[in-house]
């Protein structure tokens, strides 16, 4: 009787702990269930910290004028799993109505994150919400709406680099389309964002070279990218005219100077 026990139970186990493995590695059961199964909220919730913390604070508290708040997050409540993966996978522009910040959401967290990890994420979203709780304020990132945000950008290519010379240390073209990722003051965002104010490519490239360089971005796959995370093209923010960009240019050299 013992001896039976002792042969089988490695078996019971070993059988246990792969029946554990294929469930979760399989990738159709991962599309097919990723909300509802146990492990999608702890890889949902390190899929958060790569690709979400640094915007949206520990466990979803939110950054004050940053990342809203997604801990009992009435617009998470609100929001289907569909709808959730709609916002996740585009972002939200600073010309979106919905925008109250006036900052850019980045499409999947800047971080190209997969469809199958933004469905984990949903995931943890879900778990970081207790109906017993108050909702989370936003009143700290009900800044600017977009047109207030763009509304004194009526000049011409000529006086861009004036108004942001004059307007010094903050320019709300830069805070809406680059601070989430460069900082307000474009001091760079760790994990994020590089400096710029310090930055020898920036200082190496002419008007001309930076505008192009911004309406392309640098990608993951780019030999010069060294964080590993994508510059999006014009930030993300396909709104940007040529003479946006250039006041953007003539305020990032006030950085340096
Ligand atoms: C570079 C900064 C940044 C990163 C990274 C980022 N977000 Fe955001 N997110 C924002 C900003 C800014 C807003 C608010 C935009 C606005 O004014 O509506 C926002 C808004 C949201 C909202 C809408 C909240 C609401 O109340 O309307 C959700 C949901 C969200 N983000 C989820 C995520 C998730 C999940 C990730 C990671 C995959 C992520 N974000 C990564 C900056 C970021
Ligand atoms: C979603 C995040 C994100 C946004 C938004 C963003 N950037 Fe970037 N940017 C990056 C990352 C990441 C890098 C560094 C990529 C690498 O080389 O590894 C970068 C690099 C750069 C560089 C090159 C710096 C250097 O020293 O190599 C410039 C210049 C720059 N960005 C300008 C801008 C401007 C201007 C905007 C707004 C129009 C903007 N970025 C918006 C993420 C972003």
């Amino acid at each position: 009787m013992t001896a039976v026990f002792v042969l089988t139970l490695p078996i019971i186990v070993i059988a246990a702990m792969l029946g554990h493995s294929w469930a979760s590695d399989s990738p159709a059961e991962t599309m097919a269930t990723a909300s509802q199964t146990s492990a999608a909220g702890p890889r949902g919730e390190a899929a958060f910290k790569t690709a979400c913390v640094v915007c949206h604070g520990p466990g979803g508290a939110g950054v004050p004028h940053l990342g809203k708040p997604l801990r009992n997050s009435a617009f998470v409540q609100e929001q289907t799993d569909e709808e959730l993966f709609a916002l996740l996978a585009q972002g939200r522009l600073p010309t979106d109505p919905a925008n109250t910040t006036g900052v850019l959401m980045p499409a999947r967290g800047a971080q190209n994150l997969s469809d199958d990890k933004l469905h984990d994420v949903i995931a943890y979203l879900r778990e970081i919400q207790d109906p017993s709780q108050p909702i989370a304020s936003v009143d700290a990132w009900v800044i600017a709406k977009p047109d207030d945000a763009r509304g004194a950008d009526t000049g011409d290519a000529a006086d861009g680099a004036a108004t942001a010379v004059v307007t010094g240390l903050r320019n709300e073209l830069f805070v809406s389309s680059c601070s989430a990722c460069h900082g307000e003051f474009g001091q760079g965002v760790e994990g994020l964002g590089k400096p710029l104010g310090t930055s020898e490519f920036v200082r190496s490239k002419t008007d001309k070279e930076l505008i192009t360089f911004i309406k392309t971005g640098r990608p993951l796959w780019d030999a010069e990218n060294t964080t590993g995370i994508d510059m999006p093209p014009k930030g993300g923010n396909p709104a940007l005219s040529d003479e946006d960009l250039l006041e953007i240019v003539a305020y990032i050299r006030s950085l340096s100077k």
